[in-house]
């Protein structure tokens, strides 16, 4: 893994973030991103003189087209990407709205699809993308409706990319996260108690006995991005510490 590069979208927290420290621990280069210069800089702070990171929104089409010619000129090829950033609206079917419907699907799924795409010229051959979906792919949960659409719907291009980018030497793998302690609950829009009910509930009834952190999905992430899991094509590794057995 030594000076690979590895590009991180929503690398700014989280998960992104744990990640980033840990590929940036194994001597690799990382390019992280976020919408917020200020959540930027201070997760710049947590990383050292490998990490690099660029302001971008991922629903913009301009605004990835400006990182990867940012991320050309600074590195000019890349050996992976972590496709990670991502948001959740807590909102029941009935109430969700057009507009948390759009940004959700746009940040989620549009933003994740352009990227890949646009990145193409700049992943070496070989190279590894690994997208971050969830377990509500597979299981139910209330008022994520529109979220886990967006997740499905990344999930369900991996086949198709693993078949289309292969003669490029381009492969991807899927991370399915169960509940996993991060700002986004807070982000959600759901009360404090709501998410104090949340952690303790997967707390208690994980096989694991703990609410899953960042810190659990970066050693798994970094096995995808490496040669190590090189004839992996389309897995996917769920990381729930068994809560969905
Ligand atoms: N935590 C969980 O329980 C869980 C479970 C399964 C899957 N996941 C997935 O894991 C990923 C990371 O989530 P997390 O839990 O680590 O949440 P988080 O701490 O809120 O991190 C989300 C990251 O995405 C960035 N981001 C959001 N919208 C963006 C945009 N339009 N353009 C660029 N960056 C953007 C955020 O930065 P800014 O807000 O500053 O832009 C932040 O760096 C998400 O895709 C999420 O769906 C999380």
């Amino acid at each position: 893994m030594k000076n690979k590069v590895f590009l991180i979208t929503g690398g700014t927290s989280g998960i992104g973030l744990a990640c980033a420290i840990y590929l940036e621990k194994q001597q690799c280069n990382v390019i992280i991103t976020g919408r917020n210069q200020k959540t930027l800089e201070t997760a710049l702070q947590q990383l050292g003189s490998n990490a690099t990171g660029f302001v971008s929104d991922t629903s913009k089409l301009t605004a990835i087209d400006q990182l990867v010619f940012n991320v050309k000129e600074k590195f000019q090829k890349i050996d992976g990407m972590f496709i990670n950033a991502g948001i959740f609206k807590a909102a029941s079917f009935e109430e969700t709205t057009e507009s948390v419907f759009d940004e959700t699907m746009n940040i989620n799924f549009k933003g994740a699809f352009f990227t890949i795409q646009k990145f193409i010229p700049l992943l070496r051959n070989p190279s590894s993308i690994v997208l971050n979906t969830s377990i509500v792919v597979f299981k139910a949960f209330a008022n994520t409706s529109v979220y886990t659409a967006s997740k499905a719907a990344l999930e369900g291009i991996a086949k198709v990319l693993n078949v289309e980018l292969a003669p490029k030497g381009i492969r991807i793998n899927v991370v399915s996260p169960g509940v996993t302690q991060s700002p986004i609950q807070k982000k959600s829009g759901m009360t404090d108690a709501a998410i104090d009910d949340l952690l303790k509930h997967f707390s208690e009834t994980a096989p694991i006995g703990r609410i899953v952190q960042p810190t659990d999905i970066a050693p798994i992430v970094s096995f995808l991005l490496s040669e190590h899991s090189w004839v992996l094509r389309n897995e996917k590794i769920i990381i729930d510490g068994g809560t969905t057995l």
